[in-house]
Formats: C-alpha cells, sequence, structure tokens
C-alpha cells in the first residue's frame, strides 16, 4: 500500500558524494533497524509475489542476504547464498563478472540448486546489472529455472533493468531512484 511504502521511503537515507564525488550513495540499513519498516518491505515482496511457486530464493553478498533469507521465510522456502570468491567451500561454480573498475567473481554451491528449483532472486539495489546478471548465469548453469528478480532500489539511469529483461529476467523494484 501507499502508506507501507511511504514508511520504507522514509528509511532510505541519501547521501551526497558518497562513497565519491557525483554519487548519491542510499543507505538502506535504517530499513533494518526499524521493525514496521522491515516488516513492510517483506509485505510488499511478499504481496508481489505470492501468487507464484518459488522453491528457492538466492540472495547476493553482501545486501541481497539482508532481504532474501527473510523473504523465503515469509514464503515458506530456502535460501541460497551467492557469495564473493573464495567464501564458500567446494564444490562451488563461478561466474566473473565487470564493474566500474576491473572484474569480480561470484559463487554458489554446485549442490544447492537443481533441475527442480524455480529460482527467485532477491538483491537491495539494481545498477548496472552486472551482479545479478552473474548470478542468474550460476543458476542456469545449475539446471533450475529462474524468470523473476526482486530489487527494494532500480537506478534505471544505469541500464540494469534493461539488461535483466534482455535476458528474460522480469523485474520487480519497490523504488526507482
Ligand atoms: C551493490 C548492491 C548490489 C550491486 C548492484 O553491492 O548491493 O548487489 O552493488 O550493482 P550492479 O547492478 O551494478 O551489479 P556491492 O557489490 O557494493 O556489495 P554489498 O552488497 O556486499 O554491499
Ligand atoms: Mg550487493
Amino acid at each position: 500500500s501507499e502508506k507501507k511504502i511511504e514508511v520504507i521511503r522514509n528509511k532510505i537515507i541519501s547521501i551526497e558524494n558518497y562513497p565519491k564525488d557525483g554519487i548519491v550513495f542510499r543507505d538502506i540499513l535504517p530499513i533494518l533497524n526499524d521493525y514496521t519498516a522491515m516488516s513492510y518491505v517483506l509485505d510488499v515482496f511478499e504481496e508481489h509475489y505470492k501468487q507464484i511457486t518459488f522453491t528457492k530464493i538466492v540472495g547476493t553478498e553482501a545486501r541481497g542476504f539482508l532481504f532474501g533469507v527473510p523473504l523465503a521465510q515469509r514464503l515458506n522456502i530456502g535460501f541460497v547464498p551467492a557469495r564473493k570468491k573464495g567464501k564458500l567451500p567446494p564444490p562451488v561454480i563461478s561466474e566473473t563478472y565487470n564493474l566500474e573498475y576491473g572484474t569480480d567473481t561470484i559463487e554458489i554451491q554446485a549442490d544447492a540448486l537443481n533441475s527442480n528449483d524455480n529460482v527467485l532472486i532477491i538483491d537491495d539495489l539494481l545498477a548496472t546489472g552486472g551482479t545479478v546478471n552473474a548470478t542468474y548465469n550460476l543458476i542456469k548453469a545449475l539446471g533450475a529455472n529462474v524468470e523473476h528478480a526482486g530489487f527494494l532500489i532500480n537506478l534505471p539511469a544505469l541500464g540494469g533493468e534493461f539488461l535483466l529483461n534482455k535476458n528474460n529476467l522480469q523485474t520487480f523494484n519497490i523504488f526507482n531512484f
């Protein structure tokens, strides 16, 4: 509802020129500090996704964990972490993706998903889409189905939504900034 969206919005703090000049950083951690705002985030995602039968949520380290784990509990399903390189015991599968400067690598445990799974990806923020596109590739590589990704915030100017939609991943964003 509009009221819930407004309560959540008031807990997203914008910090100008952080971490670099010209960047507006959106701090979502105050949502977690507030029981009601966090409950409303889960309500909005649950309401949006309740008609679809998912078997797992995949969340990306680190901030994707913050919303992915509690939402998986709401949807009565399990959670699978996509972690930055070197954090998960083998066997893992890896995907390298581009950042503004250089590259990063994420990994999922190879036995965490299979062809019986229908996965929902959750992350806090969609910017260039590099992180979630790499996560999507890992999920597909394990043979699971994945058609949906949900975000608290989308930054449309950075083109991530276009990239994901082009790859047949449907997106849902609580906010577009
Ligand atoms: C941030 C954010 C998303 C990603 C979005 O994560 O939490 O995961 O960037 O950017 P993209 O769409 O351009 O890939 P970050 O890598 O800063 O790490 P964190 O979640 O551990 O804070
Ligand atoms: Mg992140």
